[in-house]
């Protein structure tokens, strides 16, 4: 039982990053100002991808606004600061942002 767990984790994680990185988005609350293809309280994550598309540095640059959070971008309602966040998820977060369409 626990081996075939262990081989049903290994092929959802490689078959599926990007469902991967939506439940790291989810465990880290995004989903709550964000939905991948509709606005919430913040842009939906396509607009982002869309906006940012082609861009060189979009992920380091996404993924400091994800820690530090901000505003002035999409409107004047701020994203805040998402402290739970560490540097590595933050750019594993924004990669997945930038390859949604
Ligand atoms: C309390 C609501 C809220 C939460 C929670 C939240 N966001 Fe945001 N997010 C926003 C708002 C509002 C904006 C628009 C900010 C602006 O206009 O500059 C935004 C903008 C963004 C952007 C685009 C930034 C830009 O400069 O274009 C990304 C990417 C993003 N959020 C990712 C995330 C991720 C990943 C998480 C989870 C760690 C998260 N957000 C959690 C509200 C939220």
């Amino acid at each position: 039982m626990k081996r075939t767990l262990i081989t049903l984790a290994m092929t959802l994680s490689v078959a599926a990053p990007a469902l991967a990185d939506q439940a790291l988005a989810t465990s880290k609350n995004c989903m709550a100002c964000h939905a991948v293809d509709k606005k919430l309280v913040g842009p939906s994550y396509k607009d982002v991808a869309a906006k940012y598309a082609g861009q060189k540095d979009a992920v380091d640059k996404l993924a400091a606004k994800i820690m530090k959070g901000g505003s002035g971008v999409w409107g004047p309602v701020p994203m805040p600061a998402n402290a739970q966040v560490n540097d590595a998820d933050a750019k594993k977060l924004a990669a997945w942002v930038l390859s949604l369409k």
